[in-house]
C-alpha cells in the first residue's frame, strides 16, 4: 500500500515537471524588448508597435522615426543603437550642430533609458529595433522572397516583423504565438515535412494525432490558419528558405 502511494506521488512529480518544461515560456529577445518598449512608453513617439513615429512639431524631419526602415537612416549598427536607447543620442551625432538645432526645436525629445533600464533591458530593446527594422536582411534570393511572402500572406501579423516576435495569445499553452527562431520551435517543428503540414493544414499530422495537444491548441485565442487554398509549392519552398536562414544566422 505505501509502495503504492509513493509510487502514485512519484507520477505526480512526473507530471509536474512535464508540465514546467513544456509550459515554460522562452521568450526571444525582440519580444522582450517589446514588451519593455510597451512598459516604457516607446511606442507613446514612436507609434504602435514603433511603426509609425508620431508627429515632431519645430523639427525639420517633422516625426519621430519610426523603428521600420527609416530607424536605420542615423544608425550605423548595434553600438549606434544602444547608444540612442541608453543615452537619448550616440556620441558621434550629439556633436553635430544641425542635429542639436533640430533637437532644440523639436516638442519631442528621445529619452536617454540608461538612468532607467539594466544593460540587459537595452540589449533586448536592441534587438528589438533590429527585428522591427529587418537586421539584418536576409541573404540569397529565395530567402527574401519567404519573407515577402509572410508579409504578403500575413504571417508577420501573428508571428511579428520577420518572425521574430512571441506575441501574446491567451489562452495558449505558453501564452503566446511561438516565434520561428525561437527556443520551442524544434520542439514543435521537426523537419521540412513538419513545418509544410503547419503551413497547409494550420497543424502537423504529429499533434493532430495527440489529442491532449489538440485540445489544448483549441482552447487559444490565436489559431494557426491552414494557408492549404493560399500557397503555391514555390511559396512554401521560400517561406522556408527564409525560416531555415533565420534560424542559422546569429542575430
Ligand atoms: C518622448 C518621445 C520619445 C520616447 C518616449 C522614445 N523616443 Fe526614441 N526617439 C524620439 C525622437 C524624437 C527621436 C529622434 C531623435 C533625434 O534625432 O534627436 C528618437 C530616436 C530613437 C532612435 C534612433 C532612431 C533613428 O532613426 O534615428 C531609437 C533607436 C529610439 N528612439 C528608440 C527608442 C526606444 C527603444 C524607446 C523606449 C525605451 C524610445 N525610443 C522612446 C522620441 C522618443
Ligand atoms: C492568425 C495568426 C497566425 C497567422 C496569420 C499565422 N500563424 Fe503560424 N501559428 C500561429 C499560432 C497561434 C501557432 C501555434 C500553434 C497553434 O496554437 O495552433 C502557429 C504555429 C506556426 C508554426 C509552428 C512552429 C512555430 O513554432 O512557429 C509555423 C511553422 C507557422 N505557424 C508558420 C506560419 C506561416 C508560414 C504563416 C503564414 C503563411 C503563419 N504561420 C501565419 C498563428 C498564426
Amino acid at each position: 500500500m505505501r509502495l503504492l502511494v509513493r509510487l502514485a506521488a512519484l507520477a505526480v512529480a512526473c507530471v509536474l515537471v512535464t508540465w514546467a518544461f513544456v509550459a515554460r515560456p522562452n521568450l526571444p529577445a525582440a519580444e522582450r524588448g517589446r514588451r519593455l518598449a510597451e512598459r516604457w512608453g516607446c511606442f507613446g513617439c514612436h507609434g504602435p508597435g514603433g511603426l509609425r513615429g508620431v508627429a515632431n512639431h519645430g523639427r525639420l524631419d517633422r516625426t519621430v522615426p519610426g523603428f521600420e526602415g527609416d530607424v536605420m537612416m542615423y544608425v550605423k549598427g548595434d553600438d549606434d543603437l544602444r547608444e540612442w536607447i541608453r543615452d537619448g543620442v550616440p556620441k558621434r551625432r550629439a556633436e553635430s550642430k544641425t542635429w542639436q538645432f533640430d533637437r532644440d526645436h523639436g516638442a519631442l525629445r528621445m529619452p536617454a533609458f540608461g538612468r532607467v533600464l539594466s544593460a540587459g533591458q537595452v540589449e533586448d530593446l536592441v534587438a528589438f529595433v533590429n527585428a522591427s527594422a529587418g537586421n539584418p536582411a536576409p541573404e540569397g534570393e529565395l530567402a527574401a522572397a519567404g519573407l515577402g511572402k509572410a508579409d504578403a500572406l500575413g504571417c508577420t501579423g501573428c508571428h511579428g516583423a520577420g518572425g521574430r516576435l512571441a506575441l501574446r495569445n491567451p489562452g495558449s499553452l505558453k501564452g503566446y504565438v511561438p516565434s520561428w527562431d525561437g527556443r520551442d520551435f524544434p520542439e514543435v517543428v521537426h523537419d521540412r515535412a513538419e513545418f509544410n503540414q503547419w503551413v497547409m493544414y494550420g497543424v502537423s499530422n504529429r499533434f493532430r494525432e495527440n489529442p491532449v495537444a489538440m485540445s489544448l491548441l483549441g482552447r487559444a485565442a490565436l489559431q494557426m490558419p491552414s494557408y492549404l487554398y493560399h500557397v503555391s509549392r514555390p511559396d512554401i519552398d521560400s517561406l522556408w528558405a527564409y525560416v531555415d536562414w533565420l534560424r542559422r544566422t546569429p542575430h
